[in-house]
């Protein structure tokens, strides 16, 4: 194999921090020092996950400024964290599922062989062209980051080890994951784990002054379902960095649901979901997990404070971004949230469409790409209705209401907050989490809702009628991109799950691991979830939002509920079921016949034009497509001719 490289000559001088007295896993040890030895990083610095620890390294990027400390006074133990403007967001182009076989990784991943990618990023090229992990850590810590993906010894949860030369990876994976020594213990001698090693790839030389926010132009998000490998290169924001997240407990956990099939039957999933529970007046509590893509109310939905007319109910949190959800030996769905925290869209949260999710940052959040106020505090657009007269933006830029518009792009003021700005809090900061969050068996789900950004053509809110339907909603689920990932926004594509960026295997395979578990939970006697199709988003003639949204959804919801109480009415149109005007309740809410209509009116000539879009689809999916879904589409067909 080729080395690469010069062996690396600080390799005698490097030494291994906190290393835990009673470490027992010889391959984990053997694996840092591999690694480290790889990258040529300083030293090696074992996370314990204390309060110290945290303390210490939120210190440290004070220190070298990539967190400013926010007034204790207004925002106790939070920092406001400013990125490189070029990493602050998801880049799905430079994302890879490296699995043997193309077909394995499907037409909507980028996906390279296996062996290309480790010379790449691991080996070097035979001509000579280096590796891009060698030497990448130069001058830096290697952080040791064990973390645990649900409660700690829960039969549904993983463990993980993040190898990280980001110090703001390593506080934010204490607050998203369980993390820390009782990772290690857990682990024992030989406990499996999941690999993931990440650099921001910014070496340091000797004497070389850091920057406040390291990164490279050059970025690759990669990942080996076979191996259960993630390695990521380049970035240091979010999803791409924070490896538990999306590359862990979405891409390379849905393929190990789908091959745990192989050996169960069943297998289980791991879906961009939220989780919440819902209890009505009479203290019957329900469970429903909602599939919205990035940046379209995940968050928002699970913290939903019912509207005026709703008293006796109330919405409690699980999760806000992941699922993992395995048959239970009843035949039923159990899920658990396998993350401990919150890594929060921060633009349009305030107090009125979102006052739980305000109440959780109240203390110990690190923003990220929010703007700073004179006091010290946070602010980004939507917090409050006017702006503060003077901020300074996510840039460290001076900004006014009055400079924002000079400097405004295509008529509109130039943000204070990126776009993609961030909150990251722990759950327990949560005022309505519910007490089963926790729960290492789970929580039954009654419903699953499916729900895109669509500013037209999707009603309000639609029952499946059968779960080939519902699969067929969720398959063809389209939306409007969002600066949650780099590229163009607003544009519409589709995104099937919500999990197009995130799916580690063939997404056609994906809607068959749907089916398959349905078929078989439904031929054992279980009755399975009813699926929902759900849009907040249509626009009026104006170009605003119909729909008030937000604690309003509770409308939806509740006719939902009833759909799977079997109590509430509905209609039969082309691809569902859905509730008349008078089937939602309106108590304390002015939304007249003619705003419904234009929030759940079916146009048939669009519908057509969607129907070219599935179809299309279904053409990039063609193969292992299930024959049920051109089988449904061929059936909403004949509908809409008739
Ligand atoms: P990710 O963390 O990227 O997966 O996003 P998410 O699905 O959790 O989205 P989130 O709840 O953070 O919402 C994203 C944006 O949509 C925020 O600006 C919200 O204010 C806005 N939003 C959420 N729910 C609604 C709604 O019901 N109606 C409208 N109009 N906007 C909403
Ligand atoms: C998303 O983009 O869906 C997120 C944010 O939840 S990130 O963790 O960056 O992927
Ligand atoms: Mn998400």
């Amino acid at each position: 194999m080729p080395t690469g490289g010069p062996i690396n000559s600080t390799a005698t001088t490097r030494q291994h921090h906190n290393l835990p007295s009673e470490l027992k896993h010889q391959r984990l040890k053997a694996w840092v020092d591999e690694i480290a030895a790889l990258t040529a990083a300083a030293d090696i610095h074992w996370c314990d996950g204390s309060q110290a620890e945290y303390d210490r390294l939120c210190n440290q990027l004070v220190a070298v400024g990539t967190m400013k400390k926010l007034n204790p006074e207004l925002r106790p133990r939070s920092f406001l964290a400013t990125s490189d403007p070029g990493d602050v967001a998801r880049v799905e182009d430079r994302t890879y599922i490296c699995s043997q076989r193309k077909e394995d990784a499907g037409p909507t991943n980028n996906w390279m062989a296996p062996a290309e990618m480790r010379e790449l990023l691991q080996t070097g090229r035979p001509d000579g062209t280096p590796a891009l992990f060698r030497g990448a850590m130069k001058g830096r810590t290697l952080y040791v980051v064990p973390f645990s993906m649900g409660p700690l010894g829960s039969h549904i949860s993983h463990i993980g080890v993040e190898l990280t030369d980001s110090a703001y990876v390593v506080v934010s994976m204490r607050t998203m994951t369980r993390m820390g020594r009782a990772v290690i213990d857990l682990l024992g001698a030989d406990g499996e784990f999941v690999p993931c090693v990440h650099s921001v790839g910014a070496p340091l030389e000797a004497g070389q002054k850091d920057v406040p926010w390291p990164c490279n132009k050059t970025k690759y998000i990669v990942h080996y379902p076979e191996t259960r490998e993630i390695w990521s290169y380049g970035s240091g924001y979010g999803g791409n960095a924070l490896l538990g997240k999306k590359c862990f407990a979405l891409r390379i956990a849905s393929t190990m649901g789908r091959r745990a099939a192989d050996a169960d039957g069943l297998g289980w999933l791991a879906e961009h979901m939220l989780i919440l529970g819902v209890t009505n007046p009479a203290g019957r509590k329900y469970h429903v997990a909602a599939a919205f893509p990035s940046a379209c109310g995940k968050t928002n939905f699970s913290m939903l404070v019912p509207p005026a007319g709703y008293a006796g109910w109330k919405v409690t949190t699980i999760g806000d971004d992941i699922a993992w959800i395995k048959p239970g030996t009843d035949g039923r769905l159990y899920a658990i949230n396998p993350e401990a925290g919150y890594f929060g869209v921060a633009p349009g949260t305030n107090h009125k469409t979102n006052p739980n999710c305000m109440d959780s940052l109240k203390s110990d959040v690190v923003f990220t790409n929010v703007a700073l106020t004179d006091d010290g505090d946070v602010w980004w657009e939507g917090m409050t209705d006017t702006p503060p007269a003077h901020l300074i933006d996510w840039q460290g830029k001076d900004w006014t209401p009055e400079i924002a518009r000079e400097t405004g792009v295509d008529g509109k003021p130039r943000p204070a907050a990126h776009p993609n700005a961030r909150f990251t809090v722990a759950a327990g900061n949560n005022p309505v989490l519910d007490p089963e969050w926790d729960n290492a068996a789970g929580v039954a789900i009654d419903a699953f809702i499916f729900g895109g950004r669509r500013s037209t053509t999707v009603p309000l809110v639609t029952q499946a009628r059968t779960w080939v339907e519902g699969v067929y909603m969720a398959a063809t689920m389209g939306s409007e991109t969002t600066a949650a990932a780099a590229g163009q926004q607003g544009v519409v594509r589709r995104d099937p799950f919500a999990m197009l960026p995130f799916a580690g295997y063939n997404m056609a395979d994906h809607f068959q691991h749907w089916l398959d578990i349905g078929n078989k939970l439904s031929a054992s006697g279980a009755k399975l979830p009813q699926i929902f199709c759900v849009n907040w988003f249509r626009k009026g003639a104006d170009g605003k939002f119909v729909w008030p949204g937000y604690g309003d959804n509770m409308r939806a919801l509740e006719w939902m509920l009833g759909r799977v109480d079997g109590s509430a009415g509905g209609e039969d149109n082309v691809f569902g079921v859905s509730p008349r005007y008078d089937d939602l309740r309106w108590d304390g809410l002015n939304f007249t016949r003619q705003q419904f209509a234009s929030v759940t009116s079916i146009d048939k000539a669009a519908w057509k034009q969607e129907l070219v879009l599935h179809a299309q689809l279904f053409k990039q999916l063609e193969y292992h497509l299930p024959k049920e879904l051109p089988a449904t589409m061929a059936r909403i067909e004949e509908r809409l001719a008739g």
